[in-house]
């Protein structure tokens, strides 16, 4: 990817806070990524109208089943929408499905998720409201690699947030999900500049130059 831009493909479910993010940090000309494609699998995701008003092509595909785990040929549908974009790496961003197919497989060690916990903590659904009924002090959030467990892969980035004794779940969330704009956006600086290096389970940063 030396002196190209890393082409990005984003996965997202929802709200699409985290794809908006990447896509806006994108449009930098001197930012080593673009996000080529947004992918969803909900007709009904925000993250679609943030893609619409950026100006990134968007595609639906909707799985023949509400269960997380994707039907094979669903997820080499996505595969191949990936490779149509000639994507570099593949950026899960509250993307409500499980890989363990196609996509996984040729784009190993190049998809990232982001994970609203401080991993190995608090793994799955619900890593907020884990943590506030774990009575942890501190939470945040965790971008890592995806493979074949779940929010297991290994660890890129974290950040923090501290939870206080009057913190509702909303007041968490809403902490979290700040500290998961820049960390996700840093992250994908990181791999676009070819700075990542992953020995064992530990993910090395190169120094910058
Ligand atoms: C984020 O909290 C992320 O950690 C989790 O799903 C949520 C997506 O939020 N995987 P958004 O759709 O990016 O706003």
């Amino acid at each position: 990817m030396t002196g190209e831009r890393c082409r990005v493909a984003v996965l997202a479910s929802g709200t699409g806070s985290n794809f908006k993010a990447i896509a806006e940090a994108c449009r930098d000309a001197s930012f080593p990524a673009t996000v080529v494609c947004l992918i969803t699998d909900n007709p009904e995701a925000g993250a679609l109208g943030h893609a619409s008003a950026l100006g990134v092509p968007a595609h639906t595909v909707v799985p023949p089943t509400k269960k997380a785990g994707l039907p094979a040929e669903t997820e080499q549908r996505i595969a191949d929408i990936c490779r149509r974009y000639e994507a570099d790496l593949v950026v899960l961003a509250g993307f409500m499905r499980i890989l363990k197919g196609p996509l996984l497989d040729e784009f190993a060690g190049r998809i990232m998720n982001i994970h609203p916990s401080l991993l190995p903590s608090f793994k799955g659904l619900n890593a907020v409201q884990q943590a506030l009924d774990y009575g942890v002090k501190v939470t945040g959030c965790t971008v890592h690699f995806v493979d074949h467990s779940i929010d297991g892969g290994a660890i890129i980035l974290q950040s923090t947030v501290p939870i206080g004794d009057d913190d509702e779940p909303d007041d968490v969330l809403e902490r979290v999900h700040g500290v998961e704009h820049k960390t996700y956006v840093r992250a994908v600086r990181l791999f676009a500049e070819g700075r990542l290096r992953v020995e064992n389970r530990r993910v090395l940063i190169a120094r910058e130059y």
